[in-house]
């Protein structure tokens, strides 16, 4: 190998490195000053199970909390959330399963994602099915989640309808402990 072709390789890895690295910093940086302010405590990360205060959620908004590694969305929809997430006709779901880990393979309709009766919360876990990335909240054609790694649309009851996502997003096992406290695991 010349030394030119030698140099050509260290700078490519470089690149690659230096690529990745910011991915992760930025991922990092979306998810941890919400999960701060949730958790102070760091020994939370390393529990299976763990409680979440959501008294101060207004609807229409998001929790984004780290469990076990990974990000969860909690959000309290609004009103038009879930009758958008209610509306939709089964047969139009690229995925047809819930994907609710409280459940098993059930059909996805809204009321077998969402955590209580009313609809009101969902909590789901924020990675997309595709290749992983952190899905946007309010965003996407469908008003519930983009991921603008390659353009998968979830819908408000975070299911896939378009894109190269195969799944809808993952409901975790999760229980209201109380009015105002959901708890994961
Ligand atoms: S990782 Fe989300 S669309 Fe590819």
């Amino acid at each position: 190998m010349s030394h030119a072709d030698d140099h050509e390789g260290t700078r490519r890895d470089f690149l690659y490195y230096a690529t990745g690295g910011a991915g992760v910093v930025a991922t990092g940086a979306a998810v941890w000053p919400l999960v701060n302010q949730m958790n102070p405590s760091a020994d939370v990360q390393a529990l299976s199970s763990i409680r979440v205060d959501v008294g101060d959620l207004d609807p229409g908004s998001q929790l984004t909390v780290l469990w076990l590694g990974k990000p969860v969305f909690i959000r309290r929809r609004t009103e038009e959330e879930i009758a958008a997430a209610r509306d939709v006709d089964l047969a139009d779901l690229p995925d047809p399963i819930a994907r609710n880990n409280n459940l098993g393979d059930v059909p996805a309709t809204d009321e077998n994602r969402a955590l209580d009766e009313s609809g009101e919360w969902l909590v789901q876990v924020g990675v997309c099915t595709h290749l992983g990335c952190v899905p946007l909240g309010d965003a996407g054609d469908f008003g519930g989640w983009f991921c603008p790694c390659h353009g998968s649309h979830y819908d408000t009851s975070g299911r896939i309808r378009r894109g190269p996502a195969p799944e809808n997003l993952l409901v975790p096992q999760a229980v209201f402990a109380d009015e105002t406290t959901i708890v994961l695991g």
